[in-house]
């Protein structure tokens, strides 16, 4: 039997259990895919400690997981664009990839390029939509200097590369390991804490034009009220509080989830023009190391669980 991670009820990593499925049978339009490898999120973190309850409940046992990349394995009535043996990557909406085996819809899936390295395939979804969306929501473009911050994190350090190659100039809020990686992405580091806006001012001549928070607790409102940056060049991907009370944008992954999007991703990382960090590389047996590490919240890039 196909193994699958589970938990049966909210909690701490120590929930999490992979444990024998019932092997799932594809449906009309759908691809069952032998997973390779699976990117995980803080917000699938969030969802198993019941900390989004209110918004997205979970039913138990619950699966997890929505970035995958794998092999398909069998598709279902009406799938044509696909068959047995196919190389995709792609998402699942139903908590499901954290997983040997996983159904997806057709049009959640698209072609893996062959030389595109399976973890990077499999963690690009969640973080590299997200990226997208929220340089798309700030407008970032030649001339503009667009600060981000966690910018060495998942979506970070994607956003970071995107908003270059849009040709804006990008200042990264990120700890001290992480400034010698944006560096070499032509991102201008700068340390978080104490006296962060000075030093903002200071690497920027004093005007920044749009701002990107991946991280919360506070830069939404540090880009309105002291760097001068208007509510609708603000994106956060985590503040609904500070968005709301600013009028900031709020443009995250269901914002960017498209397969033209995720195309469009991973052909500028099959030519190289975006890298995807792979912090490490969990099996899937490891899914509670996985997550501890990625609740420290200093990662640089994506961690990946294959099975
Ligand atoms: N709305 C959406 O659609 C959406 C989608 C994806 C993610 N999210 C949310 O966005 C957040 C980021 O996700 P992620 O996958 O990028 O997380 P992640 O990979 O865990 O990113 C962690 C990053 O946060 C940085 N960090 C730690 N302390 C910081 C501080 N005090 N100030 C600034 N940065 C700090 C770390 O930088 P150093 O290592 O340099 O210290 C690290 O690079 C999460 O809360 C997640 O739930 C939302």
């Amino acid at each position: 039997m196909p193994r699958a991670v589970r938990f049966d009820k909210y909690g701490d990593v120590d929930v999490l259990n992979v444990v024998e499925v019932d092997r799932p049978t594809p449906g009309s339009g759908q691809v069952l895919v032998r997973v390779k490898a699976a990117g995980i999120n803080p917000g699938e973190a969030s969802i198993r400690k019941g900390l989004l309850h209110e918004r997205w409940p979970a039913t138990f046992p619950s699966g997890e997981g929505s970035d995958m990349a794998g092999v398909v394995e069998e598709v279902g009535a009406s799938v044509d664009a696909f068959s047995p043996g196919d190389e995709v990557l792609g998402w699942t909406d139903q908590r499901a990839s954290h997983a040997e085996l996983v159904l997806a819809p057709l049009d959640q899936l698209i072609r893996k390029p062959a030389d595109v390295p399976w973890e990077v395939a499999g963690a690009l979804f969640v973080a590299g939509v997200t990226a997208y969306a929220a340089v798309r929501a700030v407008g970032a473009s030649t001339g503009d200097t667009v600060v981000v911050s966690g910018a060495a994190g998942g979506v970070g350090s994607l956003t970071v590369q995107l908003a270059r190659l849009a040709g804006a100039a990008v200042i990264g809020l990120a700890g001290e390991s992480n400034h010698q990686w944006l560096l070499e992405h032509g991102v201008v580091p700068v340390a978080y804490g104490d006296g962060v806006v000075g030093r903002i001012r200071e690497v920027s001549d004093g005007h920044v034009d749009a701002l990107i928070d991946t991280f919360g607790g506070g830069y939404v409102a540090m880009a309105i009220d002291e760097l001068g940056v208007a509510p609708d060049r603000v994106d956060t991907i985590i503040d609904w509080d500070a968005a709301q009370k600013y009028g900031a944008k709020m443009e995250g992954s269901a914002a960017g989830a498209s397969a033209e999007v995720l195309t469009e991703l991973v052909a500028l990382v099959d030519r190289g023009e975006l890298e995807v960090p792979i912090a490490r590389v969990y099996p899937l047996d490891q899914v509670r190391d996985a997550y501890r590490e990625l609740e420290r919240r200093h990662t640089r890039g994506k961690i990946v669980l294959v099975p």
